[in-house]
């Protein structure tokens, strides 16, 4: 049996709710590094979304953020990032996700991303569409890169190295209107499917921060691929380059430029 889009966006809701609840409350926080840390609503979350799909599909496999993983059927996959932008929840900047997707042998069928604090639902279904709250979207229309606006993200760990994507933003930010840095990577896949910015990258990702996004984007008309056409987009550490069909090849253009040069 496999999951319907409504069932998960009902979890979803649920989940976004707690994920509301608990910031209210005094929350308790752990760091696992400098920049990383994990809330009692990641750990919280993350079990209550797990415990729908085991009661409901009791033998599909589960990637999750802060569990791992769990075995089971690996033709039925969920990806689970219990809060995507957990700094900003942290520190109570209401820019965070909670990102849910189901893949049956290995394609993305269903994706779900919330933004609590905007009560905004963003989902998607494979040949079917993405919708914001009930409403399709599509990616934007704009075709040159000086009318864009890109959001970005930094690994905190990869600052001091030459993978830090410091040079990429700066050589993009003379190219477009803004690059901007939000804090939650599923929230900025849902923002270049519903048009709000053109085009979004980022370099070592993992498949929770990315499966829903992608589904929502490429039901949406945009584009999402690795970003130097290497490795895998639900696998390891992912770079990713996401935007809609006419700035795709110019931001992938450049950004391969700056892959090209000898380090
Ligand atoms: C992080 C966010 C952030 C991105 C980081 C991710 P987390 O996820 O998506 O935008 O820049 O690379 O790790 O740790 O808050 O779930
Ligand atoms: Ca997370
Ligand atoms: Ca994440």
């Amino acid at each position: 049996m496999e999951p319907t889009l409504e069932q998960v966006i009902s979890w979803v809701k649920e989940a976004a709710s707690m994920a509301r609840q608990m910031r209210q409350e005094d929350l308790q926080v752990r760091h696992k590094s400098k920049a990383d840390l994990v809330t009692e609503a990641d750990t919280a979350i993350e079990a209550f979304l797990i415990d729908k799909i085991h009661t409901n599909f009791p033998n599909h496999s589960i990637n999750a953020e802060e569990s791992g993983q769990h075995d089971g059927d690996q033709e039925h996959e969920w990806f689970i990032d219990p809060i995507d932008g957990t700094l900003n929840y942290a520190h109570g900047l209401p820019q965070y996700a909670i990102s849910v997707a189901y893949a049956c042998k290995g394609e993305l069928k269903l994706g779900v991303i919330a933004n609590p604090p905007m009560q905004e639902y963003f989902y998607a279904e494979a040949g079917k569409g993405s919708w914001l709250n009930g409403k399709p979207i599509r990616v934007s229309e704009t075709h040159e890169l000086i009318d864009s606006m890109l959001i970005t993200g930094f690994r905190y760990h990869l600052l001091d190295t030459p993978r830090s994507n410091i040079n990429n933003f700066i050589r993009l930010s003379q190219e477009v209107q803004s690059v901007r840095r939000l804090g939650s990577a599923a929230l900025d896949l849902a923002y270049v499917a519903c048009g709000r910015v053109e085009g979004f990258w980022e370099i070592d990702l993992s498949p929770w921060d990315v499966a829903a996004g992608i589904l929502l984007i490429r039901e949406a008309g945009g584009i999402v691929s690795t970003l130097h056409g290497e490795g895998h987009l639900l696998k390891g550490s992912i770079d990713i380059l996401a935007a809609n069909p006419v700035i795709f090849p110019k931001l992938q253009a450049i950004l391969n430029e700056e892959h090209a040069k000898p380090l």
